[in-house]
């Protein structure tokens, strides 16, 4: 088969991250007979800097007629970096919630499972982290407050800011059908996360989730509240299997579902539309203090590509493969220096990504 697939390797660590997603698909490629063809585009600080502005129509275009988009990371230190001395809409980060939005990817999955070599970097008591955990974090990602209109203004002579948290019956029905689908592939329990004791729109989300688990009816459903759910997951992650939730709420928890993981260089991401179309980036940041040092940890790369080999390409064996490349690398002792513990082996980002690319 052959796939094109538009690359925005971003700014900070953004580039080497990517060129190691793509030295192993193209292993994945060699050996099972696929061809990838990259379309190298900017956006972000990087394209600040070459067109004056964070996202262009030519980049938005070239994603469209791409069978999927893989990225690397955007933004760079918000208070060195001259990006960020810009209006916010000029920002790299208004460029990425701009193709989120242009490219209508609603559904952002974030998988957290905790492997067992690194049991050892999760922070939580071991009693909690020997029993190990792995959940599907389902955000919303093109409503609520990052979409809601926001406004900065003078009220009765004082400084006022205003944010907006929106969301349709129709926004919150097709994440939630994304969410009880993915649980009937795995684990059928679906999690959902509101503030229904503050919020209106908590309320509408609960009454329209609560109406979609009808059509579910093997897929257990509990809901839960935002602060409680942000305890249980130090408590009892492993309760979870499938949370849904809103946009923000889905920021700030599957940060923290990261950290019981060990490293956010760990976690991959998947942002989908209502197709098989989808744009792929590691959850963690540009980390703008390590770039260029060949010491990032590519993992969370690779797996964002195993995940569009997954569910952009239907290429199970494929995505199978690189998974448990990871894995062996892993069991191997070989770690980055994020995840690096006594005795183990530590490897540059490119030595890593060769080592993954040969254990395909
Ligand atoms: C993420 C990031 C982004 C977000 C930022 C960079 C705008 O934190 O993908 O989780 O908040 O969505
Ligand atoms: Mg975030």
């Amino acid at each position: 088969m052959t796939k094109n697939i538009a690359v925005i390797k971003g700014d900070g660590i953004g580039p080497e991250i990517v060129t190691e997603a793509t030295k192993v698909l193209d292993k994945v490629g060699d050996k099972f007979g696929h061809t990838f063809n990259y379309t190298q585009l900017l956006m972000g600080g990087c394209s600040i800097d070459a067109n004056g502005v964070p996202l262009t129509e030519e980049t938005i275009a070239a994603c469209k007629s791409s069978d999927a988009v893989l990225m690397g990371s955007i933004g760079g230190d918000t208070t060195t970096s001259p990006w960020y001395k810009l209006p916010p809409n000029f920002r790299p980060e208004a460029g990425l919630l701009g193709i989120r939005k242009a490219l209508g990817l609603f559904a952002n999955l974030r998988p957290c499972h905790l492997y067992k070599e690194l049991s050892g970097a999760c922070p939580l008591k071991t009693e909690i982290s020997s029993k190990g955990f792995d959940m599907l974090i389902m955000r919303e990602l093109t409503g609520g407050l990052y979409f809601g209109e926001r406004k900065t203004e003078e009220v009765n002579g004082v400084m006022t800011a205003t944010d907006t948290l929106v969301y349709s019956e129709e926004e919150i029905r097709r994440i939630a059908v994304k969410a009880f689908d993915v649980a009937m592939k795995r684990r059928k329990k679906v999690i959902s996360v509101d503030k229904v004791n503050v919020l209106d729109s908590s309320r509408l989300w609960r009454k329209v989730i609560t109406e979609v688990a009808k059509d579910y009816p093997e897929v257990t459903l509990e809901h839960m509240l935002v602060d409680n759910c942000a305890m249980q997951l130090v408590k009892n992650p492993a309760q979870f299997d499938v949370m849904v939730t809103e946009n923000m709420f889905g920021d700030i928890l599957s940060d923290e579902a990261s950290m019981i993981t060990g490293s956010i260089g760990m976690l991959p991401s998947a942002s989908m539309n209502e197709t098989k179309f989808g744009l792929y980036e590691p959850s963690g940041g540009s980390a703008p203090d390590i770039a260029g040092q060949n010491k990032a940890n590519p993992i969370a790369t690779i797996l964002s590509a195993a995940m569009m080999l997954r569910y952009s390409f239907d290429m199970t064996k494929e995505a199978d493969a690189v998974e448990s490349a990871v894995s062996k690398a892993l069991a191997d002792g070989c770690r980055t220096g994020d995840i690096m513990s006594e005795g183990m082996i530590r490897l540059s980002c490119s030595e890593m990504g060769d080592k993954i690319s040969e254990l395909i």
